[in-house]
């Protein structure tokens, strides 16, 4: 046990798993660039009050899970526990919804939640977002799924599904909410389900427990009381995810943790991940930017989880960034070649070469098994016979074929042999 030790719940991610963590945010980050996001980089911390409007007073992630303290000036913040809220926020705050609609903004980065740490589930937890802010266009719901099904793709990914339904909006949502109070309110329920039913209604539908699930098989679903503008608007989401070739269930009991959602809302699943199997979800909210204080523009976004999605591709047995951390290892044989092999690493890392050398005076054969351990294709072997004669040893690491090379060429020799 070690003196100190990170908080409880928190992932943290080093060589060599964490070139995996890497690679899955980029793969990802590349599918939301593909569709003309722009980035944005929010504040960690936010006035509590931002999170209890935005997502809502009533959902365990406001009324559980905030990390909130005041600061030195007394002002009550909150670490963010999602991203919607800040983005929203921001784009008020700096009138980025001023110019060409819909904005669409891109972030990652880590979340905080005080939720019961388990595999897949933590306090500090990282997501990459999209939101686009601005036009109500069912083609723009589908392209924000789109988005994250095209990067799990990339990735490899195939045990994944993608569920959907429609949450109504304020002219049906409402109407429904109070229709399903009442059904709820004849069963025998237990008095904090009951509790939760009157605060919020919809998420008894996602009770886990097998009697409660019996007792809600005939419960009404919003999906058969959605306006006629919200069922047009959800068979227009789903026409346009067939003509993006994009695979859907519908799910007319899915319930999200988050109160803003209206309309189209999603969630990915991965069947290999036991019982923290939500990889990503969203959707969208027409009434979250008029809430926070600006004009009343809906927007739809996803948050997808990077822990998460790390751990679905282990169970895939997926090599994500699988990279080697250099292409070349180089061991200097004395204090003379050191000093020659440091130049030359450093001109083949001005070169594009990834590059790494035996410090610490290492013999040749210690020296030789960093450079396997390093995960080099090559390594550079100079001693004094070498030096004398101008040259460098040029081993592939794999075949253990080695020729002489050299010293004034050895860049371009390099570079012609991992081909680049
Ligand atoms: P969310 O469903 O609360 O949505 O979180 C999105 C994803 O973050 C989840 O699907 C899951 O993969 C991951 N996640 C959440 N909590 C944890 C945790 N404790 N440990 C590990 N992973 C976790 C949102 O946050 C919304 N802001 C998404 C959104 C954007 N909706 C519209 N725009």
């Amino acid at each position: 046990m070690s003196t100190f030790n990170a908080p409880k719940g928190i992932p943290e991610y080093y060589p060599p798993r964490s070139a995996a963590f890497l690679a899955v945010r980029e793969t990802l980050a590349e599918a939301v660039r593909r569709a003309g996001y722009g980035y944005i980089e929010l504040p960690i911390f936010e006035d509590t009050t931002l999170f209890a409007r935005g997502v809502g007073e009533s959902t365990d992630v406001v009324s559980k899970e905030m990390y909130t303290f005041a600061d030195r000036g007394g002002r009550s913040v909150t670490l963010r526990p999602e991203g919607t809220a800040g983005v929203v926020r921001s784009v008020i705050e700096h009138g980025l919804d001023r110019g060409q609609l819909p904005v669409k903004l891109c972030y990652a980065g880590p979340f905080f939640r005080y939720e019961r740490p388990q595999a897949g589930r933590y306090r500090q937890l990282q997501q990459l977002g999209v939101e686009a802010i601005g036009v109500d266009d069912p083609a723009l719901d589908a392209e924000v799924i789109a988005i994250a099904d095209a990067g799990f793709r990339a990735l490899g990914l195939t045990g994944y599904r993608l569920e959907i339904t429609s949450l109504g909006d304020a002219t049906c949502r409402p109407g429904y909410r109070e229709r399903l109070q009442e059904f709820l309110r004849d069963l025998p329920l237990d008095t904090e389900t009951r509790a939760r039913a009157e605060l919020n209604p919809l998420r008894v539908l996602d009770d886990k427990r097998p009697a409660v699930r019996e007792m809600l098989t005939d419960a009404p679903l919003m999906v058969d009381h959605l306006s006629a503008e919200c069922r047009e608007n959800y068979e227009q989401v789903k026409g346009f995810l067939n003509d993006l070739g994009v695979k859907f269930t519908e799910n007319p009991r899915l319930v999200r943790g988050l109160d803003y959602y209206t309309k189209t809302t999603f969630e990915f699943v991965h069947d290999g991940l036991g019982a923290q199997s939500g990889i990503g979800g969203g959707g969208r909210y027409d009434g979250l930017m008029a809430e926070l204080g600006g004009q009343p523009l809906s927007g739809v976004g996803f948050g997808l989880g990077l822990d998460r999605i790390l751990l679905a591709c282990e169970a895939e047995g997926l090599m994500v960034g699988d990279e080697a951390r250099c292409q070349v290892f180089c061991v200097p044989l004395g204090e003379v070649a050191k000093a020659r092999l440091v130049a030359v690493a450093g001109e083949l890392r001005a070169a594009g070469v990834r590059v790494d050398l035996a410090y610490g005076g290492k013999g040749l054969k210690g020296a030789m098994k960093a450079a396997d351990r390093s995960g080099a294709r090559y390594a550079l072997v100079l001693g004094d016979r070498d030096l004398d004669a101008g040259a460098v040893q040029l081993k592939e690491l794999a075949s253990g074929e080695q020729r002489t090379v050299a010293l004034e060429g050895v860049v371009t020799a390099v570079r012609e042999a991992l081909g680049r």
